[in-house]
């Protein structure tokens, strides 16, 4: 089992008790953007459990709000939280769960001392980590320990992070500033042979698509879909692929093909359908995103051989195929030209040759 122990954040000196002390602006600032950096980091504990006591409660409440979890209080985190307190607290939980405690120091000094055995300093907003082993939990290793200014720096990088194996970037420079989902999304060909997809965020990133917009709202697309855990299916989608796609594809997480409706009727085209899909799969690829989840698209693939195995009606199209996982940057089992390519930089035309005004071709003015 994994333990976070966060230390609340800065509050004020003075309030009617010790109880009722609230996070500074400043103390509440800073967690706000520690809990920003803890999901770029990827941190996503199973559970997060929070002294009932002002300053922690509502360090808690920031924190799980950045990374989209809800916070079970527990008297058992206020002064004196003890091993004992973390055993009750855990009981029920398995070897995989991640638990957030929030509390107070001495004791998240004292407890990161007791089960690793290391003098830990916790400052106020700092955050451990211990991974314990067997089932009474008594013995652990701190793997890191994030100080609060160490938070302040991570937070003024953009980009996603990884705590255990950080996965180059791959940054454009921009010209102009954009959103950092925008910034950070690209296909890549290293996928992560062994995490799958979780079923609630799979149906977060297609939800994503359902909601894009379209001509007359016609919501052309359709999606075949194939997680990896679904074996027969997923080799079903990966035989439609082109050779060149296959090669890394087999380890995506999750496997699609995106089919576009393009006739309404049979003499009524939709001439829009191919952009609204295009649509729908870009808000898929930016959920998906956000969750660390990236997306590769392709039209390598054979639109005959899917119409033939998945008995797709003429009216519709199978547009393109599309890989889904989290990023992995061990590639070597990958030909050398996929590794080249996914260490290549990421490249675009100008803007001006591609934003006109007046006349065909002709730079629009406000580029300057
Ligand atoms: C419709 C479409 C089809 C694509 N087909 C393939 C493909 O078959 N194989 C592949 O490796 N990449 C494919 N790509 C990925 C593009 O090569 C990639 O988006 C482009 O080079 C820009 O790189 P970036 O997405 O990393 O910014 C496709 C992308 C799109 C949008």
């Amino acid at each position: 089992m994994r333990y976070y122990f966060l230390r609340h954040g800065i509050a004020e000196e003075l309030a009617d008790s010790d109880f009722n002390r609230a996070l500074t602006a400043r103390g509440a600032g800073r967690v706000a953007k520690s809990g920003a950096v803890m999901k770029r980091l990827n941190i996503r504990p199973t559970q997060i459990f929070s002294s009932p006591r002002l300053r922690a409660r509502e360090t808690a409440e920031i924190v799980a709000a950045a990374l989209g979890l809800p916070v079970t209080l527990a008297d058992e985190l206020d002064f004196g939280f003890d091993l004992a307190d973390i055993r009750s607290l855990t009981a029920e939980l398995g070897a995989g769960d991640e638990v957030m405690f929030v509390g107070h120091n001495p004791d998240m000094s004292s407890l990161a001392h007791q089960l690793t055995g290391v003098n830990v300093a916790m400052k106020k907003g700092g955050l451990a980590r211990v991974d314990v082993f067997g089932k009474k939990a008594r013995q652990g290793e701190l793997i890191w320990l994030i100080a609060p200014k160490v938070f302040d720096a991570l937070s003024d990088a953009s980009g996603p992070l990884d705590a255990d194996a950080m996965p180059p970037a791959k940054l454009p420079s921009t010209a102009y500033p954009v959103h950092d989902l925008i910034k950070g999304r690209w296909s890549p060909v290293g996928f992560d042979r062994e995490r799958g997809i979780n079923r609630a965020t799979l149906l977060s990133i297609l939800e994503a698509a359902r909601w894009a917009a379209s001509s007359f709202n016609r919501q052309p697309w359709r999606f075949i879909v194939a997680p990896r855990e679904n074996a027969a299916e997923f080799q079903k989608v990966l035989s439609v692929l082109r050779e060149g796609n296959q090669v890394w594809a087999q380890h995506a997480a999750v496997l699609m093909i995106a089919v576009v409706q393009q006739y309404q009727a049979p003499d009524a085209i939709n001439r829009h359908a191919g952009h609204d899909l295009g649509q729908a799969v870009a808000q898929m690829t930016l959920q998906a995103l956000d969750q660390d989840i990236y997306v590769h698209q392709m039209a390598g693939f054979f639109p005959d051989k899917a119409r033939e195995i998945y008995a797709i009606p003429e009216a519709y199209e199978p547009y393109t195929a599309i890989a889904l996982g989290y990023r992995s940057c061990e590639i070597d089992h990958l030909p050398a030209a996929y590794r080249e390519r996914e260490a290549g930089e990421r490249l675009r035309q100008p803007l001006n040759e591609m934003v006109y005004s007046g006349n065909w071709g002709r730079a629009a003015d406000f580029l300057g």
